[in-house]
């Protein structure tokens, strides 16, 4: 665990927008931490906050068994900062009153302002608030003001200055209210005294410090997969232990045109890293050879890089650690309804199947960041925007996208497509604007007429989604002019494709993957 000068921590009563709070802690570059909502004060004391958010949350605090945070954390004279929820929670357990009004509240909303105080500070009257709530509070606990307003709720803000406890009815974590950053500024670095220090920067120094600490003189191991977390572990473990980095890089026949080149020339040729490459293309081919069924070859790609991997483990001697890609929200401790840490993680990479005797200690340096922290970090490290930026890529990799048999020539087409895809989308400046593009190849053929000849050849499928975290999609919509292009340049280019069709569907009820 890297050590922080000053961290807030945001106590998580169910809302899904905790993230998002802790996420706008740390654009003032002060880091925060999210904690369950009935964490003990005695181990939230073990980080020494600055101060305390309460997230909102879906409860009704007036219901019985409803989220409640350790009694104790009103006496410790660190300054707390209610939002909905927490607001309501801390004025109930305080003494004063919540209630359900007949109508709850949900949109847009206007601030009036009773006084001028820190919290406020620089938002004037008349700014936009986000409300979504059905209780409110109906009368302060003592020592309490009221020092902001709207039309429909009277207790929009309060707060106990002397106890330095605020709460607010509204959500500042979201963009739709206009001022929100500046409030969570204003109680972050006026109200609990942070400096701005948490920047990727102070990130790099410590977190090598950390890793050199805690290596020593030993090796780490590091599955390299061309995506972005296992690139930005891979620098960054690079740039605190140098050699004592070995990354393996499988190809294992399913990449896209050129990424196997790329992620070579990258580490090995630019970065100087120690890179085992495994050209074990031939060995996934014959074994996926004949098997269409989607599960069927998920199982035998998993296992055949296990067993690839596991080969190349032991070729370079005594590791004794494993780098992991794991990021913040896989770890967090989270008891909002968009689930758990088991909700996110995914399968694929973690090499969980390695045998007993290869079962190393975990590295996992990016397990406080979040995505976009990941990819500034990438920046910091050097790493190219191609790599930063990268759509997100499935370790099955085209395995999966080539539906039906698998065979060098159906993948080798199907790079062809993918590479004129993108290549498109990146024409026309969109790439940054989709969560990810991928094309798939049917397993069937339909017949086309080419020049004068009738021709009988593959249909290939394009897809891009936006999404937030892949766990929900929305078909892209492209001006028509880039799927008219990369159409035409695919049924020209392509020798085996004479048919393209765009997919729109959403997730749910499509999958982004066809497979
Ligand atoms: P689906 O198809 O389930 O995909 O909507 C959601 C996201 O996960 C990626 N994906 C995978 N990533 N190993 C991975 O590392 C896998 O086996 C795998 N299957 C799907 C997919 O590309 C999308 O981003």
């Amino acid at each position: 665990m890297i050590e922080h000068d000053q961290i807030i921590v945001v106590l998580d009563f169910g809302a899904q927008y905790s993230q998002l709070i802790a996420r706008r802690v740390r654009e003032t570059h002060v880091y925060s931490q999210i904690l369950p909502y009935n964490t003990p004060v005695v181990k939230i004391m073990e980080l020494e906050p600055s101060g305390i958010i309460f997230s909102g949350g879906p409860a009704s605090v007036r219901d019985e068994g409803s989220p409640r945070p350790d009694p104790e954390i009103f006496n410790l004279g660190i300054p707390i900062l209610g939002i909905c929820y927490g607001l309501q929670v801390m004025s109930l357990v305080l003494g004063g009153d919540v209630q359900r009004p007949e109508r709850r509240e949900y949109g847009f909303a206007a601030l009036t302002k009773n006084e001028d105080t820190p919290l406020f500070s620089g938002i004037d009257s008349g700014s936009q608030l986000w409300m979504s709530h059905g209780d409110s509070v109906s009368a302060l606990p003592e020592g309490f003001t009221c020092t902001a307003s709207t039309q429909n709720c009277e207790f929009t803000g309060i707060e106990n200055s002397s106890k330095r406890m605020f709460g607010v009815q509204f959500h500042p974590e979201v963009v739709h209210t206009t001022d929100g950053t500046l409030l969570i500024s204003n109680f972050v670095h006026k109200i609990c005294g942070c400096t701005a220090s948490w920047s990727m920067e102070s990130f790099v120094d410590t977190a090598i410090a950390e890793i050199r600490e805690h290596v020593g003189d030993r090796t780490v191991l590091c599955g390299l997969s061309g995506g972005v977390d296992s690139s930005v572990v891979a620098a960054l473990l690079h740039k605190a232990i140098g050699d004592q980095l070995v990354c393996v890089f499988v190809n294992n026949g399913l990449l896209r045109k050129g990424e196997a080149d790329l992620v070579i020339q990258l580490f090995r040729d630019n970065f100087h890293i120690r890179l085992q490459y495994a050209d074990a293309e031939e060995r996934f081919l014959s074994k996926l050879e004949g098997i269409s069924e989607p599960e069927a070859k998920r199982k035998i790609i998993g296992k055949e890089f296990i067993e690839v991997f596991e080969h190349e483990a032991r070729a370079i001697g005594r590791v004794d650690f494993l780098a992991q890609g794991t990021l913040y929200p896989d770890v967090i401790e989270s008891v909002s309804a968009t689930g758990g840490p088991s909700a996110t993680i995914k399968s694929h990479h973690n090499v969980g199947g390695l045998p007993e005797d290869l079962r190393f200690e975990l590295i996992e340096p990016l397990r406080e960041l979040f995505k976009d922290e990941v990819r500034e970090l990438g920046k910091e490290l050097g790493l190219p925007d191609e790599v930063v930026y990268r759509h997100p890529f499935p370790g099955p990799g085209l395995g999966i996208r080539c539906i039906g048999e698998i065979t060098k020539d159906r993948l080798d087409t199907l790079r062809d497509v993918d590479e004129i895809f993108i290549e498109e989308i990146r024409k026309a400046g969109l790439y940054g604007e989709i969560w990810q593009a991928l094309a798939c190849l049917l397993p069937v053929k339909s017949v086309g007429v080419q020049g004068d000849e009738r021709t009988y050849e593959e249909v290939c499928s394009l897809r891009a989604v936006t999404s937030e975290d892949a766990m929900t999609a929305d078909w892209f919509r492209f001006p028509p002019e880039v799927l008219q292009t990369a159409s035409n340049r695919i049924c020209n280019e392509v020798a085996r494709v004479n048919r393209v069709l765009y997919d729109i569907t959403s997730k749910p009820p499509g999958t982004v993957e066809w497979e």
